[in-house]
């Protein structure tokens, strides 16, 4: 199915069950132990060995030597794999830096071995046998230092453009009577998801079975296959339950890679996991910031100019963090200018975290709003209401899709009670604490991609979907069968969906946020075929629209048939979605409002974020229950980066020095208090036959801001450079009375 003009009245309309707050229907399996994990596969291959990953101890630089004979003779061991003795390696077109390093180290524990033992503790001890000699080369590891070195980055894969410019920013800002010129910096994050990388691999003669977690099914069997220099079609991934992402799963990594050549090696199916010390430097994380914001507006608060520069760094070969994207197209003015700057460092791979670009670039972006409006004199929702604008700002013939963004501040305002809250910052107590309320923004793309399903009818009347579609805590197998539920007039506990396997059709997979809303539009475009069969097969009629799928039953004609005698001994259609230009011809994108307050303690400067709000608009909320759980985890990961996470990077050595979940901090649950999430009325025919969009990333999208601007209400202090922590606040609190 081609998708290129604005979806008109479908099935999905009829919203009996797509649209209603459902239970996860994997929820059970989940709760009773029955939906394993990679690791836990024990089922799926017999006389498993297991893996045991060394990283790399130097940042930049070579191996020398590496004693490996020690450890192969150690209890257990059945294989040793190197670079050395791996055979040629290709490299996964989304890969940066090599799998399996050595002997050049491109970065702080990057593989370079593998020991393989007959139990985990066996290939641990022999791991620490492993002798490495190495010569440190001289490795670039700050931002800050690399910055002034910093160039364009080539490619524009999802980051749009490195440089944009409209009208005359330099004149119009230098002109405007209220200007702000201020730097943020955001740090390296870690996805710190709580499943860690694991991967089974088994071969069957040239024939390779991965059972792993990855959120990108066709991605990583291309690239698993591209770096074994085999066929994709030698290759079959299956990752039918994930336990998170965040964008750390969406490419194939080093276990993944040293599982199939362990098992070579061994000549048996190889498991390995990551340890979770392991996991923040040798796998992606989302690179640090520098971000330069300048805006100018009229007396009024009207901006008139307005621009964002932003600087990361990557492995050479690596991308920028593209955190001008929101600025491009969330508020008005006729004189703008945006510019992505990439530094080569030597960190560990960045790439994609959740809502990449916009996370960070809000982060910065907002708090930047704050000041501006706070210069102009004009109540910051009041400020971005003002400013808001229906087309897209740098060209301004594109119209948004949707854009109830003025609509969500101004209900947000009101049910978070923003009227009652004294402008003045630092002027509101309650006992100990010091009180502040913060807003920002939400602002996300909506992205879609092509993709794939098989739904078939068997001869018992159960619908079955099929799909590589993956489900990361997403919701993904409930969206998806709501979908064929609706679709084929049959409730929901007649569905199966089987999901993330590379036998399947190819499906969008989960990443930026536009998962859910492609991957239920392929399988809407299956239905529909599936449909068409089933209204030959009744002999209702040749033309499915005409026919009605309700209650297990075809009607069409005044006759009706039950589903399960049309479907005989079975039927099954297959097709794609396939997306037109739309996303040209709109801008699509979601929007929200973040409400956020804050205590901060008179004394100490301890902050606890005391009750938050989102409200969203971001399409058909196919499912109510597991799109508010999609926001409140987000929310919850926003309070994360405005208050904790960071990895501290050992400048001399190039590593991120608090490698665990004892030295990097989230949120646990007594930091997160009462959360509110509310969804606007809308739908988008401009973005799928659905008409819904992505949401799970939009609810990260301004709360660190929101969270940063109720600090400083709260204290009048200022800080600009994430996480806040109370020892960036204490200089500046106000003295006791
Ligand atoms: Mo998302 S960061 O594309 O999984």
């Amino acid at each position: 199915m081609k998708f290129d003009t604005p979806a008109t009245t479908n099935p999905i309309d009829q919203l009996r069950v797509v649209g209603k707050p459902t239970d996860r229907i994997d929820g059970p399996h989940k709760a009773t132990g029955t939906a394993p994990y990679a690791y836990e596969r024990h089922d799926v291959a017999r006389n498993q060995a297991y893996g045991y990953v060394v990283g790399a101890g130097i940042g930049k630089g070579r191996i020398m030597s590496m004693d490996t004979p020690a450890a192969r003779r150690a209890p257990g061991v059945l294989a040793i794999v190197t670079a050395a003795n791996a055979g040629k390696l290709g490299k996964g077109q989304r890969n940066t830096a090599a799998l399996l390093g050595g002997p050049e180290i491109q970065h702080y524990h990057q593989a370079v071995a593998l020991v393989v033992a007959e139990t985990f503790e066996q290939a641990r001890a022999a791991a620490q046998m492993i002798r490495v000699r190495y010569t440190a080369g001289k490795g670039a590891f700050d931002l800050a230092a690399a910055r002034d070195a910093a160039v364009a980055p080539k490619g524009d894969d999802f980051s749009g453009k490195p440089e944009t410019a409209v009208g005359d920013f330099a004149g119009s800002f230098a002109a405007a009577p209220v200007q702000l010129d201020a730097t943020y910096t955001t740090p390296d994050q870690s996805h710190a998801m709580m499943e860690p990388h694991a991967s089974i691999a088994a071969w069957n003669g040239d024939r390779l079975t991965l059972w792993t977690a990855n959120q990108m099914i066709a991605w990583g069997r291309e690239d698993l296959a591209a770096t074994l220099g085999i066929p994709k079609e030698n290759v079959r991934v299956i990752s039918p339950y994930i336990g998170g992402g965040f964008g750390g799963k969406l490419f194939v990594r080093a276990e993944a890679l040293l599982a199939a050549l362990g098992a070579r090696a061994a000549g048996r199916p190889v498991k390995v996991a990551l340890t979770r010390p392991l996991m923040f430097n040798n796998t992606t994380h989302r690179p640090a910031t520098i971000q330069r914001i300048r805006i100018g507006t009229t007396r009024d608060g009207k901006i008139t100019a307005i621009a964002h520069e932003s600087w990361s760094g990557d492995l050479p070969g690596g991308g920028p963090e593209t955190a001008v994207q929101q600025t491009r197209l969330l508020y008005a003015g006729a004189n703008r200018m945006t510019a992505l700057r990439l530094a080569t460092l030597d960190l560990p791979e960045g790439n994609a975290m959740r809502a990449p670009g916009e996370a960070p670039g809000m982060m910065a972006l907002e708090i930047a709003i704050d000041e501006i409006a706070e210069k102009a004199g004009i109540d910051p929702v009041q400020f971005r209401i003002l400013n808001d604008t229906q087309v897209d700002p740098e060209k301004p013939a594109r119209p948004f899709s949707q854009r109830q963004f003025v609509q969500c501040l101004r209900l947000g305002a009101e049910r978070f009670g923003w009227q009652a809250r004294n402008p003045k910052p630092g002027a509101t107590k309650a006992g100990q604490w010091l009180v502040g309320m913060g807003v920002a923004s939400a602002f996300r793309n909506n992205l879609v991609m092509k993709s794939g399903a098989r739904v078939g009818v068997d001869k018992g009347g159960r619908v079955i979907v099929e799909t590589d579609m993956t489900d990361i805590g997403t919701g993904s197998y409930t969206v998806i069968a709501q979908t064929a539920a609706e679709m084929l007039g049959v409730p929901i506990e007649q569905v199966v969906v089987r999901l993330g396997d590379s036998s399947f059709p190819v499906s969008a997979g989960s990443g930026g946020q536009w998962g859910a809303n492609s991957a239920t539009s392929g399988v809407y475009a299956a239905c529909v075929k599936l449909r068409q069969l089933l209204a030959q097969r009744a002999g209702l009629s040749v033309n499915a629209t005409d026919a009605v799928f309700e209650g297990g039953q075809i009607r069409a004609g005044g006759r009706s048939v039950p589903l399960a005698q049309a479907a005989g001994e079975g039927v099954t259609a297959e097709d794609t979605v396939e997306f037109g230009d739309l996303d040209k011809q709109y801008q699509q994108s979601t929007f929200g409002a973040h409400f956020v307050e804050v205590g901060v303690d008179m004394a100490t400067a301890e902050i606890r974020v005391r009750r938050m709000l989102a409200v969203c608009a971001a399409g058909r909320i196919l499912n109510p229950k597991s799109a508010r759980s999609q926001v409140i985890g987000a929310m919850t990961m926003g309070v994360g980066a405005a208050l904790m996470e960071e990895l501290a990077i050992d400048k001399r050595v190039g590593f991120f020095v608090n490698h665990d979940l004892a030295g990097y901090e989230v949120p646990v649950h007594a930091d997160i208090p009462h959360q509110e999430v509310i969804f606007l009325d809308e739908v988008d025919p401009i973005s799928s036959p659905m008409k819904a969009k992505g949401v799970g990333e939009l609810g990260i999208c301004g709360v660190g801001a929101a969270v940063a601007n109720a600090i400083y209400h709260a204290t009048g202090v200022r800080v600009r450079d994430y996480p806040i922590t109370l020892d960036k606040l204490l200089a500046g609190m106000p003295t006791m009375v």
